[in-house]
């Protein structure tokens, strides 16, 4: 059915075109009744429906009804399957239709800068790339049920500390090759309905109030058709907000914001299409989910509860295997600690979800012969000594003792960060102790973010399960077993010690300001630039069989892309990640610019193909106002993670864009050789220095020495020629009308 909108919009009255532009409650859009505009509901998100019926709040306080909890963002990212993303979107959507939400609150997409982030778990990585595609599949699943999604927080909301005052400081290129490269691979490639934009100020200036951000970038620049809906009550001034582009206010509280909308229209200080371009935008995707064809179907809470299992499966990142893994069942194991019985499968706060049914790697005792003891308490708490012992008893005893560690549910949530990486101690000390006596110890992980692991060292393996979703229990016992491969790979760096992080000295600021003075160094960048140990790499993960990789191929003609072979060298049937990095010439890191899961037999070859896009050789520049390749020699790795890499090759590639210039006094001999239409002159000028110091004879300077002048010319700015006499002002003064000639000519030819 095509609606008019344009024409609905005429016919309503202020008031009601004001009061659309914010909910009726928590969760729903107002009606207007007598124009046929239907309310319609949006909820929380991200990694399963968490639709409240009775008493509603945003901070995952009061009952929702039950659904299923398919595994965290954290988890859903170490899977790096776009395949699986999508299918999770695809079954949020169907139990989105089933339950009438027409948007569900979710990717939430923002960038782990630092480990102490307490919604981490929410998030999908350190990197913008990996966490763009993977969202993006997310959104594509959860759409096509003609069900709106709504990528999250846009933008730089890296920590709860003051999440809704404090300033994130960060440069342009900064921003747009890390905190929202990630939204402009969604916005481009998935088209999501919405777009929260999120709590914090950004340099100054609330993102909810930034034009920049949500009109010339987002709509502008990116061709973003939906609407932007602020995080629950994060609008500090209504007319401010929608003068930048933002819609929706959610949730209702008093009025007034509709209130503040129809005043400041009347006295003249809001243009009233302003407002009705909200209207239009946000009736649009209430009719686009309302007038949909997509039948309400029930969905099969069973078949859902096992894709939430399998998808667990391929969450899970084996991070250190001796062999032990996986385990023999009827073999006599011993379990320890109380998250084997109860998992920990999802984080605190809005994205908290009622879970259909949760089952523990205990309850799957069938054919296991299994003995379990505590050791250490659920909240983190230290039991008494002799329960401590029995567990160590236990332990010892058995073949194999697999120790179901993790952070208690205390430790991250929404609304606050955490203050350290530590494990409770109760639970560092029992994995010491018990690996001190049982060589086969394992350690299963549930976490949503890093921990130190003072004892990796020690243990024979480490399996990190993360916030897996209600069918984690289910997922663990498979893979200890060896039911299922691990598949998983880490999607952020797991530091030795909180103090090597990038951001450290930095997060989460005074309260006012939060400093991004890392810059683009984040997660694996920083740690690779400097050359640092980390407990485990970006993109580690082990599997139960091994891989080679040979035959790297790059092809620089239309797509972009490297192809590889990969052989399962080992026993078992399995699945690699191959990952693709790039660095641009005389980069001090790499990026992730590709990836792709292939699954191979025994002994079975196949050919990978990644296509990379041009972001993957460009960068950002404010001076030019978007994404160029400087040009030059590109080193393009494939590897099994950032740090085990398996094939480098080299690509020299053409510029496309020069940074603009304009000379003046100031201008640097560098930043003139840089640009292509004043290196000639600069050279030739440089030469004449040359044979001018050394008498005439440019040959009589030692190689040494010419490298010395040229390197301390360089750095020199126009107006320091003549105080070396080398140049008179006047000549400085000719040379910078001459080259901004040349400058001109330049860029009209290049229009
Ligand atoms: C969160 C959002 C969430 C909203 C509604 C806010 O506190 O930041 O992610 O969608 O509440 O629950």
């Amino acid at each position: 059915m095509k609606r008019d909108i344009k024409a609905l919009i005429s016919e309503m009255t202020l008031e009601e075109k004001a009061g659309l532009c914010s909910g009726k409650d928590t969760w729903r859009l107002k009606a207007v009744e007598r124009l046929g505009i239907p309310s319609v509901m949006v909820s929380d998100g991200p990694h399963g429906l968490r639709k409240q019926g009775g008493a509603s709040d945003h901070l995952g306080l009061n009952d929702s009804i039950k659904a299923i909890c398919f595994p965290a963002a954290c988890a859903a990212a170490a899977s790096f399957d776009e395949e699986l993303l999508e299918k999770l979107g695809d079954m949020l959507g169907r139990e989105c239709r089933a339950e009438d939400v027409a948007v569900l609150l979710g990717p939430a997409m923002n960038i782990k800068r630092s480990p102490l982030c307490g919604r981490n778990f929410e998030y999908f990585s350190e990197d913008p790339y990996l966490t763009g595609k993977l969202a993006g599949a997310q959104i594509r699943g959860i759409q096509k049920h003609d069900v709106g999604a709504c990528a999250k927080h846009f933008a730089a909301n890296n920590q709860e500390y003051r999440r809704m005052t404090c300033s994130s400081e960060v440069d342009e290129k900064t921003l747009r090759e890390i905190y929202l490269r990630a939204f402009e691979i969604v916005v481009r490639e998935a088209k999501p309905w919405s777009v929260m934009s999120s709590y914090n100020k950004i340099n100054g200036t609330y993102a909810g109030e930034s034009h920049d951000l949500l009109t010339k970038t987002l709509r502008g620049e990116w061709g973003f058709d939906g609407f932007v809906v602020s995080d629950w009550g994060a609008v500090n001034d209504r007319v401010l907000s929608a003068e930048a582009g933002l819609d929706l206010e959610m949730p209702y509280y008093d009025g007034s914001g509709d209130r503040k909308l129809a005043e400041a229209v009347l006295s003249g200080r809001l243009d009233e299409k302003v407002l009705d371009k909200a209207v239009e935008r946000i009736l649009k995707i209430v009719f686009r989910f309302y007038d949909s064809a997509c039948e309400k179907e029930n969905f099969d809470r069973e078949k859902h509860h096992a894709a939430a299992v399998q998808a667990a499966k391929k969450c899970a990142v084996l991070m250190k295997n001796n062999g032990v893994l996986p385990l023999g069942r009827g073999e006599e194991i011993a379990y320890i600690g109380p998250f084997a019985k109860v998992p920990r499968y999802q984080g605190g706060g809005s994205s908290h979800i009622n879970a259909y049914r949760v089952k523990g790697a205990l309850d799957m005792a069938q054919g296991n012969n299994l003995i379990y003891a505590d050791g250490f308490g659920a909240n983190g708490e230290a039991l008494s000594k002799i329960e401590v012992d029995k567990a160590v008893q236990k332990a010892k005893n058995a073949r194999a003792a697999v120790i179901f560690a993790g952070l208690p549910d205390s430790y991250e949530s929404e609304g606050y960060d955490r203050r350290h990486m530590k494990l409770p101690s109760s639970q560092n000390e029992l994995i010491e102790k018990i690996a001190a006596v049982q060589p086969n110890t394992v350690v299963v992980l549930h976490i949503g973010s890093p921990v130190e692991m003072p004892w990796a060292d020690d243990v024979a393996a480490i399996l990190n399960m993360y916030l897996g979703g209600e069918g984690v229990g289910e997922a663990a016992d498979a893979l200890l077993y060896g039911d299922a491969e691990p598949v998983g790979r880490l999607p952020e760096s797991f530091p030795e010690r909180l103090e090597d992080t990038p951001c450290y000295l930095d997060f989460p600021g005074d309260g006012e300001r939060s400093v991004y003075s890392e810059g683009t160094y984040v997660g694996y960048r920083y740690y690779d630039a400097r050359n640092m140990k980390v407990l485990f790499p970006f993109g580690h993960g082990l599997s139960y069989t091994e891989f080679e990789f040979s035959d790297m191929k790059i092809s620089a003609s239309n797509p972009f892309c490297v192809t590889l072979t990969v052989t399962n060298t080992g026993a078992r049937m399995g699945t690699e990640t191959v990952q693709i990095y790039v660095s641009a010439p005389d980069e001090k890191c790499k990026r992730l610019v590709g990836f792709k899961k292939i699954c191979l037999d025994v002994g079975e070859s196949k050919m990978v193909r990644i296509d990379l896009d041009d972001r993957a050789y460009e960068q950002f520049s404010g001076k030019l106002g978007r994404w160029y390749c400087r040009g030059g020699a590109f080193t393009v790795h494939a590897g099994r993670s950032s740090r085990d890499i398996r094939l480098t090759e080299k690509i020299v590639l053409k510029a496309n864009g020069v940074i603009p210039l304009a000379v003046d006094q100031n201008t640097t001999i560098a930043e003139l050789f840089e640009h292509p239409a004043t290196r000639p002159t600069v050279e030739k000028m440089l030469a004449g220095f040359r044979a001018a110091v050394s008498g005439g004879s440019a040959e009589r300077r030692s190689e040494q020495e010419a490298v010395m002048l040229r390197e301390m010319a360089l750095n020199a700015p126009l107006r320091a020629l003549p105080t070396f006499k080398l140049i008179t002002t006047q000549q400085v003064n000719a040379l910078i009308g001459q080259m901004n000639v040349l400058l001109d000519e330049y860029n009209k030819k290049g229009e």
